[in-house]
């Protein structure tokens, strides 16, 4: 494959404003396909501006992104969807009073003409969604864990069930990229290196992944690159083991201590 094959987002000069604050500055970088990529940096960074300008919540104030080579500019979250993006976010968003199972179905309804109104109101279409979409969506609740409780309303399961679940809804929507936002906070060691795990797991599967994650172990742990932001500047991007050395980054992250701010 060429280079520019080999890429599968590409963000150039990508820079938001919000009022004042320059959320991102000109940030340039690519995804390769078939690579975990790791996003990091300090609170505020703007990490998670990064995601959802990708994802379409907000529209870039100058540059481009591509998916595939195709622009992803004026295009609806939902097209974005299609086009192959999908995100979990930093705080759990399912659907809190249907089953693991029909959240994941949600995910998968994407790719149909019947959307997520038919699937909230239970209509006898959703009911009779093809067995091959619930057989997929049983395997997706299987490979992230929650396998043994499909019928389970979302609400009443775990913690790490419930974010879990959302990595399996995201997956269903069988994206060309999926982008975890923070997917270990509230996680305990075992948790952590479960979700390890389960990220290369989705990579051998062939999904691309953008992981954002404080845990530096995880991080260092699960990627093939990293891109380090700081006040939504790139300062770095390399390898996990040319990131530890760099002094910009050191100087910017590692070597200050995280408040532990969960905010956006
Ligand atoms: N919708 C918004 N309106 C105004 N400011 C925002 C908005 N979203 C993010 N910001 C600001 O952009 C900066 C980056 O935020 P964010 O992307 O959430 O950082 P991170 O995820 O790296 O912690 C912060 O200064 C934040 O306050
Ligand atoms: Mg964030």
């Amino acid at each position: 494959m060429s280079e520019s094959e080999d890429i599968l987002l590409e963000l150039e000069a990508v820079t938001i404003k919000f009022g004042g604050v320059v959320a991102l500055d000109d940030v340039s970088m690519t995804i390769k396909k078939g690579e975990i990529l790791g996003l990091i940096g300090p609170n505020g960074a703007g990490k998670t501006t990064c995601f959802n300008v990708i994802t379409g919540v907000y529209a870039a104030t100058s540059g481009t992104i591509s998916l595939d080579g195709k622009s992803l500019a004026k295009r609806k979250r939902y097209q974005i969807t299609k086009l192959g993006i999908a995100r979990t976010f930093q705080n759990i968003r399912l659907f809190p009073s249907m089953s693991a199972l029909d959240n994941v179905l949600v995910g998968a309804d994407v790719h149909s003409k019947v959307g997520l109104l038919r699937a909230l109101f239970r209509t006898p279409y959703f009911r009779r969604v093809e067995p091959e979409n619930k057989r997929r969506a049983v395997e997706l609740l299987e490979l992230v864990g929650v396998g043994a409780q499909p019928d389970e309303i979302s609400v009443n399961l775990s913690y790490g069930d419930q974010r879990r679940l959302e990595i399996a809804r995201a997956l269903a929507t069988n994206p060309k990229l999926i982008c975890l936002d923070e997917p270990a906070a509230g996680f305990n060691p075992a948790e952590k290196l479960r979700l390890m795990d389960l990220i290369r797991q989705i990579r051998d599967l062939g999904f691309t992944v953008l992981v954002v994650e404080h845990d530096m172990k995880l991080v260092m742990g699960v990627c093939d690159r990293i891109v380090v932001l700081e006040f939504g500047r790139k300062i770095a991007e390399g390898t996990p083991s040319e990131i530890q050395k760099n002094p910009a980054v050191i100087a910017a992250y590692l070597g200050t201590e995280e408040a532990d701010d969960d905010a956006a």
